[in-house]
C-alpha cells in the first residue's frame, strides 16, 4: 500500500484547529512515574533508588527537593483513582518502582509493593481505565548501583527477574507493558553528563550502559512473555530528538544526534544492530566490546507498539572550539558531556515561544518525528507516551487557568491528527502529567500537572488544561 504523505505545514500552521476527530479506539490518557508522585519512601518494605541518594545529596537538585513525599500519591491512591475518573480518563500510564517490588534490586519479592500496585490495577480497572505499565523510569535500586548500576551487565539480568516477578503479580490484568523509560536519560543524563542519578560523569560508563539497558529491555519483554497469561501488547518507550540545522556542519552535527540519541536504541530493537557511524563516532572511548554474541539477537525482540515521548525541538550545527559556544540543549548544564565522542556538537538557541523548562514550543516537531518513525519503521504502530508542557501555575480564587497549556495541548493534539491523517498508525496519547510532581533535577520547581498539586496541603485542584483534556476525551475531538 502506498501511502500520500501530506506535507508537514498543512492546514493551519500554527496547529492551533479544533474539531478534529479522533478515532474510537484511539486511547487518550495521562502519565505519571512511581518517584515523581508516591513519596512514601521508606514505607511499605521500599528500599532506596539511586534517586533517593542523589536527591540527598547537597546541590543535586534544585532547592535540595526530594522525592520523600513528593504527591503524597501512595496514601491517597483510592482519592487520585477518583480524580482520574473524574477526567474520563482512558488509560494511565504509571511506573512500577523496582525497590518497592526488591528493595535490594534481587531476590525475594516484597508482598506490601506488590499489593500497592496490585491495588493500582484494580483500581483502574473497577473505572474503566486502562493500566499501562512501565517497569523502569529511572529509580533503580541503589544496592544495584553499589555494584556499577546499568554499566554492569549483571543489572540487566536482574532486570529480567525483576520483570518476570512483576509479571507474574499483574500479569492477569495489565494488558500494555512497557519495559523502559526513555533510556538516554538513564545512560546519557545518569552516565555522562551527571545531571540525574546516579550523577556519573564517565562517557564509557555511559556507552556501557546505553548496550545494557538495551538488553534490560529484550529480557525484560521475554520475562514478561513467559509470565503475563493476558493477551497484552509490550513495548519500549525512547525520547527521540527532533534535530534541526541550516549551517554548513548541521548535517554532521544532526547525524552524530540522531545516532547517539535515536538510532542507538531503535537500532538494536527495531533492527537487530547497532548503527555503524555511533560505533565509529564512539570509537575513541570504546570498541564496544561489552556487546556480547547473541545480545542483539535478544534485544531485537518483537513489540507491539513504539512509545514516544515529545517535547520540543534541537537546533545544532558542529562546534568550531574557537567562537563562544551556546549550550541550549534543554537539559540541565552540570559538568560531564550527554553525549560521549560528540562533545563538539553546538546547540543552538531556537525561536519561541517557550514552556518555562525553557523548551521551545514546536507542534510541527511531534508530525515530523512521528511520519519518519513511521516510514523508517513501517507496520510498527505508535503511541505518544508523553507530552505535555510546563508552566509557573498558580491558584487563584481555587482555580487554575492555564492558557498557554491549553494552547499547547491543543497544538500538539492537532499535529498527532495530522500525522494520522499522512497514513501514521498512532493508537494513543498519553498527557505529561497528570500531577505537577518532582521534575527531577529541577525538583518542584516545574510544573507540568493538568492538576495543581499544593505541596503544603496535598491538595489536588483540576486545572483549566485538566477540564479541555476531559472534554477532548469526551468527545474524541479537539475541543473549540
Ligand atoms: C520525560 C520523563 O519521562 C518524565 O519523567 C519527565 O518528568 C518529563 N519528561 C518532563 O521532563
Amino acid at each position: 500500500m502506498s501511502l500520500e504523505i501530506l506535507p508537514t505545514t498543512a492546514g493551519n500552521p500554527d496547529y492551533r484547529d479544533a474539531g478534529l476527530e479522533f478515532p474510537p479506539a484511539f486511547v487518550i490518557g495521562s502519565a505519571t512515574a512511581a518517584y515523581q508522585i508516591e513519596g512514601a519512601v521508606a514505607e511499605g518494605g521500599r528500599g532506596p533508588s539511586i534517586w533517593d541518594t542523589f536527591s540527598h545529596t547537597p546541590g543535586r537538585v534544585v532547592a535540595g527537593d526530594t522525592g520523600d513525599v513528593a504527591d503524597d500519591h501512595y496514601h491517597r491512591l483510592e482519592s487520585d483513582l477518583d480524580l482520574m475518573a473524574s477526567l474520563g480518563l482512558e488509560a494511565y500510564r504509571f511506573s512500577i518502582a523496582w525497590p518497592r517490588i526488591q528493595p535490594l534490586g534481587s531476590g525475594e519479592p516484597n508482598r506490601a509493593g506488590l499489593d500497592f500496585y496490585s491495588r493500582l490495577v484494580d483500581g483502574l480497572l473497577a473505572r474503566g481505565i486502562r493500566p499501562i505499565a512501565t517497569l523502569y523510569h529511572w529509580d533503580l535500586p541503589q544496592a544495584l548501583e553499589d555494584e556499577g548500576g546499568w554499566s554492569n551487565r549483571q543489572t540487566a539480568y536482574r532486570f529480567a527477574e525483576y520483570a518476570a516477578i512483576v509479571g507474574v503479580e499483574l500479569g492477569d490484568r495489565v494488558a500494555v507493558w512497557t519495559t523502559l523509560n526513555e533510556p538516554w536519560c538513564s545512560a546519557y543524563l545518569g552516565y555522562g553528563s551527571g545531571a540525574h542519578a546516579p550523577g556519573r560523569t564517565e562517557p564509557l560508563a555511559a556507552l556501557r550502559a546505553v548496550h545494557h539497558l538495551n538488553l534490560a529491555h529484550g529480557l525484560g519483554i521475554l520475562a514478561l512473555r513467559e509470565t503475563v497469561t493476558n493477551d497484552a501488547e509490550y513495548s519500549a518507550t525512547l525520547n527521540f530528538h527532533v534535530v534541526r540545522g541550516d549551517h554548513a556542519s548541521s548535517p554532521e552535527a544532526i547525524r552524530r544526534i540522531d545516532a547517539l540519541a535515536n538510532r542507538g536504541f531503535t537500532g538494536p530493537m527495531l533492527t537487530g544492530a547497532y548503527p555503524a557511524d555511533l560505533l565509529a563516532d564512539t570509537a575513541a572511548i570504546t570498541d564496544w566490546s561489552f556487546v556480547l554474541p547473541g545480545d542483539l539477537g535478544l534485544i531485537h525482540q518483537p513489540i507491539d507498539f513504539l512509545g514516544v515521548n515529545y517535547y520540543s525541538t534541537a537546533t545544532v550545527r558542529m562546534w568550531d572550539g574557537t567562537s563562544v559556544r551556546q549550550n541550549a540543549d534543554g537539559h540541565k548544564d552540570v559538568g560531564g558531556s550527554p553525549w560521549p565522542g560528540s562533545e563538539h556538537v553546538e546547540f543552538l538557541v531556537q525561536d519561541g515561544p517557550y514552556t518555562s523548562m525553557g523548551w521551545n514550543i514546536a507542534p510541527d516537531g511531534l508530525e515530523e518525528l512521528l511520519v519518519s518513525l513511521h516510514e523508517a519503521h513501517p507496520g510498527l504502530p505508535l503511541v505518544i507516551t508523553e507530552n505535555g508542557a510546563a508552566f509557573d501555575d498558580t491558584v487563584e480564587d481555587g482555580r487554575v487557568d492555564d492558557p498557554e497549556r491549553v494552547d499547547y495541548l491543543r497544538r500538539h493534539f492537532t499535529a498527532a491528527h495530522r500525522a494520522i491523517q499522512c497514513g501514521v498508525d498512532l493508537r494513543g496519547y498519553l498527557v505529561w502529567s497528570l500531577l505537577d510532581n518532582f521534575e527531577w533535577g529541577y525538583g518542584y520547581s516545574k510544573r507540568f500537572g493538568i492538576v495543581h498539586v499544593d505541596y503544603e496541603t496535598q491538595q489536588r485542584t483540576v486545572k483549566r488544561s485538566g477540564a479541555w483534556l476531559a472534554d477532548l476525551i469526551a468527545g474524541h475531538r479537539i475541543p473549540e
